[in-house]
């Protein structure tokens, strides 16, 4: 573990501004994340219940904003403000990034007594560990190469999931001839990230997409690969339709409620937009489907939620502790992503357990857990990149999309440039 910078020993040694002592009889920590929307609510509530069994009490601290853009503002402010919280969402190498400045409390013990080696995905556990230490409670794993579809939609017009983008393409064309609309789609830049490192890895494939996202290497995003991606990008937009202004920046949840009503067939979204259609009161068995975006079977581009313990003025270590250790408890795990939309984190499910996970989340955790696949980090959900990394690339696609004046090529060689390694 690096050592605390001098200035984050003074903020942290200073009482800070919301500092709430809580009272002795309900010991408490505060939890900054950014799950807000219906069925985010409904899995913190599920943790803090659970914790509240095992006698620590989750102060909520949520701070709205889908992909999390404002809430890694708002711990930003507060650790210079001297209140860091007593938990985070910190994930991928955001947490890193705050380890190094030495703000992540080591959970080292807790790993060793739950045996995280032997009980997490090796993926997870590589994910969480950082210079000889584990650094965050991992939660579950979202998987980003997800196409859902509205059951009843596709049945009235006699369509099937589509499996490649050749019936991709029919799909889309049936669903616009019936007046509707075939994919729902939000111009916000995270979502467009999203959508883009799942059409790029179905066109480059994991090879490639390591080189461009995890080596950082400029000259792959110059292959011919990544401009059908873009071109595919576009396209995709378009048959959201021209609208008088072209399709809105909203949020993802505006988005699935259009999958839910019927307006639109599809969407390309991270499982959590599963968990909200569920929440909303959908079922996964008869109103809506999922299948993996065309092109990247067995492939599973990730982004695992972790909570990190952060060190601070009150030193709750005791109860972070106790926290970490029953989120990653087996049953908090199922009943947890059950709701969420994601798969646990643990390798060791029983055959009863894994079997009583819907056809979506088996496929995502089979794929996760079989040798064979290509485990895919995301860059959108900060699992290859650093914050400022993955806002550039986010922009530049933005841009791209946005400005119908500039060609793929173009935007190749900004992307190119961005994700260039100082
Ligand atoms: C998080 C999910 C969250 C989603 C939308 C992702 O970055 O991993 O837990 O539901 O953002 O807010």
């Amino acid at each position: 573990m690096t050592a605390l910078p001098a200035w984050i020993g003074l903020l942290l040694a200073l009482p800070g501004p919301g500092l709430a002592q809580p009272a002795a009889s309900t010991p408490s920590l505060d939890v900054l994340h950014w799950w807000t929307s219906a069925s985010e609510r409904r899995a913190a509530d599920q943790l803090r219940t659970v914790l509240a069994t095992a006698g620590v009490q989750w102060n909520d601290a949520a701070i709205p904003g889908g992909g999390g853009m404002a809430a890694v503002k708002v711990l930003k402010s507060r650790v210079l403000l001297g209140d860091p919280p007593d938990v985070a969402q910190l994930i991928g190498s955001t947490l890193t990034e705050w380890a190094d400045v030495g703000l992540v409390l080591p959970l080292n013990a807790v790993a060793t007594r739950q045996k995280w080696s032997q009980t997490l995905f090796p993926t997870v556990l590589s994910l969480v560990s950082y210079k000889g230490d584990v650094i965050a409670a991992p939660l579950g794993v979202h998987r980003i190469n997800t196409l859902l579809y509205n059951r009843h939609l596709l049945q009235q017009l006699g369509l099937r999931p589509p499996h490649s983008w050749a019936e991709f393409e029919g799909v889309a064309r049936a669903v616009s001839a019936a007046g509707l609309k075939p994919l729902a789609w939000s111009d916000e830049a995270w979502q467009i990230a999203t959508v883009f490192e799942s059409l790029l890895l179905s066109e480059a494939g994991p090879a490639l997409y390591q080189e461009m996202i995890q080596q950082r290497k400029s000259a792959a995003w110059l292959d011919p690969r990544v401009e059908k991606a873009l071109l595919r990008l576009r396209w995709l937009r378009s048959l959201s339709g021209p609208g008088s202004d072209g399709p809105a920046e909203r949020a993802w949840t505006l988005s699935a409620r259009e999958l839910m009503d019927g307006s639109a067939a599809m969407m390309i979204m991270g499982d959590w937009a599963r968990g909200e259609l569920m929440a909303w009161g959908a079922s996964p068995y008869t109103d809506f489907g999922c299948v993996v975006v065309p092109g990247t079977e067995h492939m599973h581009l990730y982004s695992v939620d972790t909570l990190a313990m952060l060190v601070n003025a009150r030193h709750p270590v005791a109860l972070q502790e106790k926290m970490a250790e029953t989120l990653s408890a087996l049953p908090t795990q199922l009943a947890y992503n059950r709701i969420k939309g994601s798969v646990p984190v643990r390798r060791d499910l029983s055959a009863a357990a894994r079997n009583g996970l819907d056809g979506c989340a088996r496929d995502s955790w089979d794929t996760f857990a079989a040798p064979g696949s290509a485990r895919v980090p995301s860059l959108a959900h900060r699992m290859a990149a650093d914050e400022a990394t993955k806002d550039a690339v986010a922009q530049a696609l933005w841009r791209y999309l946005t400005d119908p004046r500039m060609d793929a090529q173009e935007a190749q060689k900004r992307l190119a440039a961005v994700i260039h390694l100082p």
